[in-house]
């Protein structure tokens, strides 16, 4: 793989890849998504390949202007209007009743889709370069942590993508928040950088839903996602770990709260700077999985909206996998 600047003239070899049906990564204001042109199932069959990704997770189509999305839904309800004017371009993805020219493949056979307009000036580049939509998960095998950089992307799909474009950080560092519209009211599917608060600022009321992967579980049973290849454990506030001495210890710091480990990252000192530790959370997580540790601890955190979406990753990558 090659990692490209954003400059032009990589921006036109990325979109002219995209046009022959290869794949592109490239950096968003949330995660580096891998993306493939969202028309063509053939290249949209290299993400699921690429990602070892199960055909039951529906991917989100990324547009770079309002006017590409009647081509692609049948019908705009008003809280999607309203809430794509309110937060497009952003961090949020919107549920829609599906046109024809959707592949099955994209929506898990499904009859919506998930669109969404990403903030980062070299996505919105690309995907008005490429001129198509474009299907991006994030660019991680499937149920590892996501990338924040475009060194993670080289280090876990280096083998399976030609170029990804690096934007730099990721600002927002987790993923967008999903709101299903297709029934015409708003269901909170997953909580990201656009909080329920924010989603109430337009339209009164807010329901909240199941992600996609999480329906054929029964309740309160958390599939394993945004995972660690080490063990992660979430300790309750005050908790001490149980671990025996001898393992080697990382310790991913919220607040002021430590432990004894071998090595720390610290998010925040503040633990009510969730937008930091949103931002950090996943670098930090893939430095002390490089280090081959035993064990990572962290403690969990109180709050709503985007406090939620951060515990909801950590609760993610913790739970055993099957
Ligand atoms: O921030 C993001 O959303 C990033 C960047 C790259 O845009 N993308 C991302 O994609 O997080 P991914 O594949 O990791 O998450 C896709 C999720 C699915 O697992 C599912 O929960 C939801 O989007 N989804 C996709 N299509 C859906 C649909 N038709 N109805 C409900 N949920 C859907
Ligand atoms: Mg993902």
């Amino acid at each position: 793989m090659a990692i490209f600047r954003g400059t032009e003239e990589n921006i036109k070899k990325a979109a002219e890849h995209l046009n022959n049906d290869n794949l592109v990564a490239f950096a968003t204001e949330t995660v580096y998504g891998l993306g493939a042109n969202a028309l063509s199932p053939q290249a949209c069959e290299k993400i699921f390949q690429a990602k070892k990704r199960p055909k039951y997770d529906p991917l989100i189509v990324h547009i770079a202007e309002m006017g590409q999305l009647n081509d692609l839904v049948q019908e705009i309800p008003k809280v999607a209007l309203d809430l794509a004017e309110a937060y497009w371009p952003g961090p949020l993805t919107l549920v829609f009743k599906k046109k024809e020219i959707i592949p099955d493949l994209i929506t898990s056979g499904m009859d919506t889709v998930a669109i969404r307009m990403p903030a980062h000036p070299l996505a919105l580049a690309l995907l008005s370069t490429a001129k198509i939509p474009v299907a991006a998960p994030s660019a991680n095998p499937f149920g590892y942590l996501s990338p924040t950089t475009a060194e993670h992307v080289n280090a876990q799909l280096g083998e399976e993508v030609e170029i990804v474009l690096d934007g730099g950080e990721c600002d927002w560092g987790i993923e967008s928040t999903i709101v299903d519209c297709s029934q015409g009211e708003a269901v909170l599917l997953r909580q990201g950088g656009i909080s329920a608060e924010d989603i109430r600022r337009v339209t009164a009321e807010v329901k909240f839903g199941k992600a996609v992967l999480e329906r054929p579980l029964a309740p309160g049973q958390l599939a394993s996602h945004y995972a660690p290849n080490t063990k992660l454990i979430v300790l309750k506030k005050g908790e001490q770990p149980l671990e025996s001495q001898s393992k080697s210890v990382g310790f991913l710091q919220i607040g002021a709260a430590v432990i004894d480990a071998d090595e720390v990252e610290v998010l925040s000192r503040d633990d009510k700077d969730f937008k930091t530790i949103a931002h950090k959370l996943f670098s930090a997580l893939h430095r002390l999985d490089s280090l081959g540790l035993d064990v990572i601890y962290v403690y969990e955190l109180e709050g709503e909206d985007l406090a939620a979406a951060i515990m909801d990753r950590l609760l993610k990558a913790a739970a055993k996998r099957s």
